[in-house]
């Protein structure tokens, strides 16, 4: 009975372990491409999963104009990756995240102090593949309304400032209160003392 009970405690050890490293190393594939490299823009956009939204923000030293505030940016995770990087805190390969800039209204219907979001200007998405990429992602345009969206050629700016600014594995994540229950211990302390020095 008792060596029943070891053999089942060390097989739960086991199957635990290989579970974990196959989940770890899994990718999620969702994305499409068509034979020239271009991403066959994913029907089900606007079912992905809400991360994160910013109005007007600039990554210069221009000013913020409160009566022209630019534009309202949005950004979603596909679900697949979304769900992965719930139960992992990794983003696997695959990922793919979108970025919509929305432009923004004051005086709309009964709003008079504020604004709302109007019409949908561009897209982008982020997208994560160790293989394809030589820094493990790459970004692609999506114009409005078109069925294909863009590779940015390689290297590019993009790739710099994500790598750069970007808190965890090139992703924005310090902008996306949603999700930092998800992210790996260290990386959740280093966000929390940074938001901590400059709050206000
Ligand atoms: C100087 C820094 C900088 C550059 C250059 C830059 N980005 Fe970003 N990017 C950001 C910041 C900051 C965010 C956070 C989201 C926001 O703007 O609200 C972001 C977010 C994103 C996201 C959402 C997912 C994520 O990775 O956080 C996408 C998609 C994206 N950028 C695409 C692009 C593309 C495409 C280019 C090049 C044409 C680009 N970015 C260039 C700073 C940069």
């Amino acid at each position: 009975m008792q060596k029943l009970r070891l053999f089942v405690i060390a097989a739960t050890m086991i199957l635990t372990a290989v579970l974990t490293v196959a989940n770890e190393g899994r990718r999620v594939d969702v994305a499409r491409f068509d034979s020239d490299g271009n991403l066959i823009v994913p029907t089900n956009l606007d079912e992905w999963v809400f991360i994160g939204s910013s109005l007007g923000m600039g990554y210069s030293q221009e000013t913020f104009d409160p009566d022209s505030p630019g534009m309202f940016q949005i950004v979603r995770m596909e679900p697949s990756a979304y769900q992965h990087f719930k139960e992992t805190g990794v983003f696997p390969d695959g990922t793919m995240l979108s970025l919509h800039f929305y432009g923004s209204q004051n005086e709309l219907s009964i709003s008079r102090a504020g604004y709302v979001m109007n019409d949908l200007h561009f897209a982008e998405i982020h997208y994560k593949d160790r293989d394809r990429f030589p820094d493990g992602f790459n970004f692609y345009n999506l114009a409005n309304g078109e069925p294909l969206g863009t590779e940015i050629p390689v290297p590019n700016d993009c790739i710099t400032c994500h790598e750069k600014d970007g808190a965890y594995d090139g992703v924005f994540v310090q902008f996306y209160p949603t999700i930092h229950e998800y992210l790996p211990d260290d990386v959740r302390a280093k966000l929390e003392n940074n938001k901590s020095a400059s709050h206000h």
